[in-house]
């Protein structure tokens, strides 16, 4: 395998921030993601798995070696008359996964087409969109211990999967290289279709039945609107998370502002649109040099040309201050930082 030092990662993040990796390197095999995960050892790099960048803020340069992977396709574990149970290899694209299982007839994940990224990435942040989230089709996660190169075998319920959340995100945190994902969908059509700006586009579209495809389509067209195309507007989507309040605090809140979106979770606390919060905080729009918060969606920070990490990093900051200041809730990120400035 090929290990390349000091490279750009500009073409590797959807900010197209600049930055270099210590260390970049591609496994086309879990045998070469322990060679890998050797040579830094030796070499006393620490590993970080790089998927397409596009949950990442490279903030400068990152002393560690950087590992991606091939994708290496799928297969089918087994099959009864209601389900399909498949293992996918890490590297897969997942927007290209989502449409080839909606063309066998395997259905589930419609509703997070084109969520930019790679299959291995998925159960990191437990990756959702428009009324879904990865952990409902997830039956194991595959990984290798990045200090001991063990193989682990990680049960859905030992994900400890939430809202943006997971195991990988806490206690395992940079330390394992999640290689295979199994997951199970469904093989008679399951449609999930309450999502306020989902629904309505069923409905502009006359439908009033749809089928999975039709899900598809309508996500599809939905982001397209309303997401900025990182290839021309580098961007890495959602930059916070949407907060959860106490169920107490929103209704403070909507005394205050009564158009306030909320959105009641199970649990009895009440999730908040963070786009809205930044709106009405006056920072959609917001542009100072390269960098910007886009006027479409407020959520969305967008590096126009030129700027670098820790310029975003300090323009988030402000924008976390002026909420807080203005609505007392803190706003916590949802990109990964890697990196120091020189
Ligand atoms: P990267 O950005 O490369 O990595 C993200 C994190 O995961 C890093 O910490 C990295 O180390 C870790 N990681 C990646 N691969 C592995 C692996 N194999 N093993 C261990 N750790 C790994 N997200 C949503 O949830 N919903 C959305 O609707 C959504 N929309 C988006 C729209 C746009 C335009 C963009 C740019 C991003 C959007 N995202 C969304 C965020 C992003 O697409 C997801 O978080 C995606 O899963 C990241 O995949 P990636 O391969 O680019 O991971
Ligand atoms: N809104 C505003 N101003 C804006 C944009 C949105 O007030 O500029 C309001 C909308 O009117 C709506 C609410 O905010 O009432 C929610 O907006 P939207 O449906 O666009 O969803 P979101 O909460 O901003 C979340 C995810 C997205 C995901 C969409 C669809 C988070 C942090 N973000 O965005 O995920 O695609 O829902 O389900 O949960 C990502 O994680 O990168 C991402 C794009």
């Amino acid at each position: 395998m090929q290990i390349s030092r000091s490279e750009s990662l500009k073409s590797l993040n959807t900010l197209a921030l600049e930055a270099r990796a210590a260390a970049l390197t591609t496994a086309a095999s879990e045998a070469e993601v322990r060679e890998a995960l050797r040579w830094a050892k030796a070499e006393g790099l620490p590993v970080l798995a790089l998927g397409e960048g596009s949950n990442i803020v490279f903030a400068g340069e990152v002393e560690a070696l950087l590992l991606r992977q091939q994708g290496l396709g799928w297969e089918v574990l087994s099959q009864d008359e209601a389900h399909v149970r498949l293992r996918v290899s890490a590297g897969e694209d997942w927007h290209n996964f989502v449409r080839e299982a909606l063309g066998e007839g395997w259905y589930g994940l419609e509703n997070l087409a084109l969520i930019p990224g790679t299959v291995g990435a998925a159960p990191i942040q437990n990756i959702g969109a428009y009324g879904v989230e990865f952990e409902r089709f997830v039956l194991a996660v595959h990984a290798v211990d990045s200090a001991s190169g063990e193989s682990l075998r990680l049960g859905r319920d030992e994900c400890r999967f939430a809202y943006r959340d997971s195991i990988f995100k806490g206690e395992l945190r940079d330390r394992v290289i999640v290689t295979a994902v199994d997951i199970q969908l469904s093989t008679r059509p399951q449609v999930h279709c309450e999502y306020p700006s989902l629904a309505a586009e069923l409905c502009q579209r006359g439908i009033a039945r749809p089928a999975p495809l039709d899900v598809f389509e309508a996500v599809v067209a939905v982001r397209s609107r309303r997401l900025p195309d990182p290839a021309r507007e580098p961007n890495a989507g959602s930059f916070f998370k949407n907060p959860v309040v106490p169920a107490a605090t929103a209704t403070a809140l909507s005394g205050r502002y009564p158009g306030i979106p909320e959105y009641p979770q199970a649990d009895g606390q009440v999730k908040l649109a963070a786009a809205w919060l930044i709106e009405q905080a006056g920072w959609k729009g917001f542009r100072e040099g390269p960098l910007g918060i886009h006027p479409e969606h407020a959520l969305v920070m967008v590096n126009y040309g030129g700027g670098t990490g820790a310029e975003l990093l300090a323009l988030a900051g402000r924008v976390v201050q002026s909420v807080s200041e203005t609505f007392g809730i803190a706003l916590e990120m949802e990109p990964r930082v890697y990196g120091q400035p020189r």
